[in-house]
């Protein structure tokens, strides 16, 4: 009787250990989703420019509203839009005018994480960004790190913008979907 019953607890315990074993994998399988504010402090003018056009179509004027010209940048991200806040990670990637009407930017950028909480970290930003328009959104198409397999979006703001420093601060709100462990 003794015997039997503790064949049964033995029993019940590899069943035990099976089932956690079983919500353990279906846990690490679990979609989450990550919502974030970044402010992305970018220099157009003087010598410490984050950002510069470096082709365009000869003969016409290499601007963000020319078709066929392309720039690269790489801004410092903070936590909040003071440029001396935090230190989330840099931007660093391309913009091609990509609208023959000079209205659409083709945006490939990478979300470089340094900052704590992310640190190694990145996110792919792509895109056709509309300069324009109030809250443009662009994709998150992959991620690298705790983002391996992330997919979401991200809408671009211009937060402030000093015209005499070239100072400007944009804000982009990215969500993304990632599994809530690696693998
Ligand atoms: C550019 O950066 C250098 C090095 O950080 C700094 O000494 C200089 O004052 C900056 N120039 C401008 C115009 O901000
Ligand atoms: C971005 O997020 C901030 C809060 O962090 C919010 O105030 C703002 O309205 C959001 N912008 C957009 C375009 O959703
Ligand atoms: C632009 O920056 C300059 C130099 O820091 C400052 O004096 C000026 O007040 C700023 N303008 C705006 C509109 O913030």
């Amino acid at each position: 009787m003794a015997q039997n019953s503790q064949k049964l607890i033995a029993k019940l315990l590899i069943l035990l250990l099976a089932l956690a074993i079983i919500i353990s994998l279906a846990e690490a399988k679990k979609l989450k989703k990550t919502k974030m504010s970044l402010y992305i402090q970018d220099y157009s003018t003087g010598p410490n420019s984050t950002v510069a056009a470096i082709a365009g179509i000869a003969g016409k004027h290499w601007t963000a509203t020319q078709f066929g010209t392309l720039y690269i940048t790489d801004d410092l991200i903070t936590k909040t839009a003071d440029p001396n806040s935090a230190q989330i990670g840099r931007s660093q990637g391309m913009y091609v005018t990509s609208g023959l009407d000079g209205r659409t930017l083709h945006v490939s950028i990478s979300v470089v994480f340094t900052g704590k909480k992310y640190a190694g970290s990145t996110l792919e930003l792509q895109g056709a960004y509309k300069h324009f328009e109030h809250n443009s959104e662009v994709s998150v198409v992959s991620g690298t790190g705790k983002f391996r397999f992330a997919r979401g979006y991200a809408t671009f703001e211009t937060y402030s913008w000093n015209t005499t420093t070239g100072h400007a601060i944009l804000r982009w709100n990215i969500t993304v979907l990632h599994y809530t462990k690696m693998y």
